[in-house]
C-alpha cells in the first residue's frame, strides 16, 4: 500500500545488515517511526511490546526474527532457544505458532552451516506468502461487496473492528484487503471505523484508510449498534486471530459485540483469514488461549497533548482493579462467512475442510 503516495511494506528484510525494519506501530497514527530489529531480543520485544501486531505480521515478523538470532550462532540449541523465546510472545494469534512451526521444520534438518541463509529465505517466502493470500482475499471479498451494492443501490457502508488492514499484514491486510479492492475497482465505498479500546487499533485503521484515500468515519465503539439500527451499515467485516476448526473465531476484544449486534439487525458479518489464522488442532473456540494484557493499556490514555507532543494521561489510579482480555471469541452460528484466500467459505468444520482438503492428509 501507499505512504505518502510510495508502495511500501510494512517489513523490510535486510538480510546483508542481519536485521529487519519495522514500522513502530505504538507510535501511530501521530508519528510513522521506523524501527531496525537486529537482534532476538529486539524481535520478541516487537511483538510483545506490540510495535508490529496483526495475527499475520505477527507472523512474518517471528520468522525474520529467527532468521536475525541465527547470525550469531545456528546451532541446534540456539536454534530451539530462539523458536522458544518468540513462541512465548503473545499467545492467541495462531500465525506466530504457525510460521515458527513452518521455520523450525525447514530448518531443524538442515546442517547448522545451511540454516542461516534457509532462514532468511524462508521468512522471505512466508512474507511474500502472505502479501499473495491477503490480495486473493480483496478479490474474493470484492465479489461480496459487488452483490451487496447491488442489493442497496447507494454508498456502501462497511464497518469493521480493529487494524486487520495493510498495517496488520505485510501487505494489503485481510478485513481491509476486499475494501482497498473495491475502493480501487470504483465502488462506493465508506467505513465505519471502530475505535477499539483500549488500545485504539482503529485509530490505525484511519490512517491507513486516509493514505489510500477511502472515505472513513472513526466512531466510538458503543456507537456500532445504534448505525447498525438505523440502517446506515451494510455489512460488517473483521479479522481473525485464530479460527478453530468448527468455525468459531477469536479476534480483537468487541468482536463478538459486534456480531451478536448483527444478528440482531440482519447485518451480514464476514471474517476476513487467510489459511495461516486456521488452527484445525482446537476443536472448538472455547480452547483457544485468549490473551490477558496488562492493565495500564486500560489505565493510560494515549495521545498528543496541547504543544502536540505524544503522551500517555492517567484516566485510572494504579490501585484501580481492571481486566483486559484483548481477544474475544465469536461463535461460528454468528458468522456470515469466512473469507479466506482460496474463496467465501460457510463457518464450519465441514466447509473449512471442504476448502483445505489437504489437512485431512498431515
Ligand atoms: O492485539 P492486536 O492488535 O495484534 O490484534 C489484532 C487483531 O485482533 C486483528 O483483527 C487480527 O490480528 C487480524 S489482522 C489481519
Amino acid at each position: 500500500m501507499n505512504i505518502d503516495g510510495i508502495p511500501t511494506h510494512t517489513l523490510r528484510a535486510r538480510p546483508e545488515l542481519g536485521a529487519i525494519d519495522i514500522i513502530d506501530q505504538t507510535r501511530l497514527p501521530h508519528e510513522l517511526h521506523w524501527v531496525r530489529v537486529s537482534t532476538l531480543d529486539e524481535a520478541a520485544h516487537a511483538i510483545r511490546g506490540m510495535q508490529v501486531r496483526g495475527a499475520p505480521l505477527i507472523g512474518a515478523t517471528a520468522a525474520y526474527g529467527l532468521a536475525i538470532a541465527l547470525g550469531s550462532c545456528s546451532d541446534d540449541a540456539h536454534l530451539e532457544h530462539a523458536i522458544d523465546t518468540l513462541w512465548a510472545t503473545r499467545p492467541t494469534a495462531v500465525n506466530l505458532h504457525w510460521a515458527l512451526t513452518r521455520m523450525s521444520e525447514h530448518l531443524t534438518p538442515l546442517a547448522p552451516a545451511a540454516r542461516l541463509q534457509a532462514a532468511w529465505a524462508e521468512a522471505k517466502a512466508i512474507a511474500d506468502e502472505d502479501i499473495a493470500q491477503n490480495l486473493a482475499i480483496g478479490q474474493h471479498g470484492l465479489g461480496i461487496l459487488r452483490q451487496t451494492v447491488r442489493r442497496h443501490g447507494t454508498r456502501l457502508n462497511i464497518m469493521t473492528h480493529c487494524n486487520a488492514g495493510w498495517l496488520a499484514t505485510v501487505d494489503w491486510g485481510t478485513a481491509l484487503s476486499p475494501v482497498y479492492t473495491a475502493y480501487d475497482a470504483g465502488l462506493p465505498v465508506h467505513v465505519w471505523v471502530s475505535e477499539t479500546r483500549p488500545r485504539n487499533q482503529g485509530l490505525l485503521t484511519a490512517w491507513e484508510l486516509a493514505q489510500h484515500g477511502v472515505p472513513h468515519t472513526v466512531i466510538a465503539d458503543n456507537a456500532a449498534g445504534i448505525l447498525m439500527r438505523e440502517g446506515k451499515v451494510d455489512a460488517v467485516i473483521v479479522g481473525a486471530d485464530r479460527i478453530a476448526a468448527n468455525g468459531d473465531v477469536a479476534n480483537k476484544v468487541g468482536t463478538y459485540l459486534k456480531a451478536l449486534a448483527c444478528a440482531d439487525n440482519g447485518i451480514p458479518f464476514y471474517v476476513a483469514a487467510p489459511r495461516t489464522t486456521i488452527d484445525f488442532d482446537l476443536t472448538e473456540g472455547s480452547l483457544i488461549e485468549i490473551e490477558e494484557r496488562h492493565g495500564d493499556e486500560f489505565r493510560l490514555v494515549h495521545g498528543l497533548d496541547a504543544r502536540g507532543v505524544p503522551s500517555a494521561l492517567h484516566q485510572l489510579p494504579a490501585h484501580e482493579a481492571v481486566a483486559n482480555p484483548a481477544f474475544d471469541v465469536t461463535p461460528a452460528h454468528l458468522i456470515t462467512a469466512i473469507i479466506t484466500e482460496r474463496g467465501v467459505c460457510e463457518a464450519s468444520k465441514e466447509a473449512l475442510l471442504a476448502f483445505y482438503p489437504e489437512v485431512a492428509d498431515d
